[in-house]
């Protein structure tokens, strides 16, 4: 019998959607199973393509393991720093807002291994069908085919990692998606044992945050959107 209590989850949507800033500083202090299960209970409601739920969440508690994690977290984020400084600065972003996310992201390459849980969400990758077994129309255009397959292949994940980050901001937890690791991916899989034929698409650390929530500033809807084709100011007259 689990007697850990479940904060209350009555934010709203909207509040929630609002102020889920990504959060990478966290107290030490663990997070219970439960609060742990719930989270994950939300992240499985998310929608796969064809409801395949070929899912699998390591959670990551065992403090060794998050240290070979943090360090390969920060190997990457080496590599990636360099592409970051080849890149302008994002130019809706002021000077001072790209110089916290630097330094807020650059603080994590540091202190992974410091949150309590680190989330690694999994898909187990299907070979595609044969190819002499489909049908005309898909053999014609195969490599397109493939190359299509490949780049939705996140598109069954990362729903269920948005719900996470919801659930997290619900229950008052702390979390952001992280896809650095990805360059180093086998060395992620050794550490955690993870087979041959499953990809990591996140790492995701989990704690109790010591920074807070929202409000999240974004590019207006005005200047994302168009009406009906490419180049028509949204909203139209
Ligand atoms: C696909 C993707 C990959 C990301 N990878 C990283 C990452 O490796 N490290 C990190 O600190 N943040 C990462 N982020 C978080 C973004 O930096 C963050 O969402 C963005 O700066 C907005 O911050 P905010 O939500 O606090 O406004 C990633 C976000 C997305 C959607």
């Amino acid at each position: 019998m689990n007697t850990v209590s479940i904060p209350s989850t009555d934010i709203g949507l909207f509040e929630a959607m609002y102020t889920a800033r990504s959060l990478r500083h966290f107290k030490p202090d663990p997070v219970p199973a439960a609060l742990i299960e719930r989270v994950l209970d939300a992240a499985i409601r998310a929608s796969s393509g064809g409801n395949t739920q070929h899912w699998t969440f390591i959670v990551v508690r065992d403090a060794e393991k998050r240290r070979q994690l943090g360090a390969l977290y920060r190997k990457a984020s080496d590599y990636q720093s360099g592409v970051y400084a080849a890149r302008p600065k994002p130019e809706h972003l002021s000077d001072e807002q790209y110089r916290q996310f630097l330094a807020n992201s650059g603080w994590l390459w540091d202190h992974m291994a410091d949150a309590p849980v680190i989330l690694v969400p999994c898909l187990q990758m299907r070979d595609p069908p044969e190819r002499s077994s489909l049908p005309d129309v898909v053999q014609a255009r195969y490599a397109r085919h493939l190359t299509n397959v490949a780049r939705i292949s996140g598109s069954s994940i990362y729903p269920a990692v948005e719900n996470v980050i919801l659930a997290c901001r619900a229950l008052g937890l702390g979390t952001v998606i992280t896809t650095n690791h990805i360059l180093y991916e086998d060395e992620v899989k050794a550490v955690l044992g993870i087979p041959e034929n499953v990809a990591t698409f996140a790492l995701m650390p989990i704690g109790w945050p010591t920074r807070k929530y929202g409000p999240l500033t974004r590019k207006p809807v005005a200047e994302v959107t168009f009406a009906d084709g490419w180049g028509r100011p949204w909203p139209s007259a």
